[in-house]
């Protein structure tokens, strides 16, 4: 299947699965998030900058817009693996939190799991995930919320930066601009 192919297939699937979910303190479809991280995921891999042939742009995408799904919907693994193989719901279960995790521990186990997996895609959807997260916090986050939410971009970026130069440094950008939300 082709990238557009799989991209609409996909996307359907995944506002199904999202549907009556909304983007944090707002009414916005929460299928705006999933779509705006593959956008990332395909700008990266336009930009050529990075160049990898054994990059799957289609599993990327895939896991771009089926991330959440494991972690925020019914959807099972099984049904997941069904739906769009076994690679991508192995990339998407490695970049599920483990809600079983201590909540000090949650992150730097997602990190764990994600580089174990050995899916580079899967690194490289969780940086352009935390740059679609990185734009204007709801009013309702205390400045200490934010902080550590930008302290765990840091994180994200020195861990996983490896998978992806063009998304490395448009994480670093970002992690740098979201200063001015609590300064
Ligand atoms: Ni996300």
């Amino acid at each position: 299947m082709s990238v557009w192919d799989t991209y609409q297939k996909t996307i359907l699937f995944a506002a199904a699965a999202h549907r009556g979910q909304c983007l944090p303190a707002s009414d916005i479809t929460y299928v705006v998030h999933l779509s705006n991280v593959a956008m990332e995921v395909i700008m990266a891999h336009k930009s050529g900058c990075d160049p990898d042939e054994n990059f799957d742009l289609e599993l990327a995408v895939s896991g771009a817009l089926l991330h959440d799904t494991l972690e925020d919907t019914s959807v099972s693994f099984e049904e997941l693996e069904k739906f769009a193989g076994a690679r991508a719901a192995a990339m998407v279960a490695a970049l599920s939190k483990d809600k079983t995790a201590a909540k000090e521990k949650k992150l730097q186990d997602s990190i764990e799991r994600i580089k174990k997996c050995g899916i580079r895609e899967a690194a490289v959807v969780k940086l352009a995930d935390r740059i679609t997260n990185l734009q204007k916090p709801p009013a309702s986050w205390s400045a200490e919320k934010m902080k550590k939410y930008r302290e765990a971009a840091s994180e994200i970026l020195e861990n996983l930066g490896y998978a992806n130069k063009f998304l490395a440094a448009r994480l670093a950008g970002k992690i740098d601009e979201y200063r001015r939300y609590f300064e």
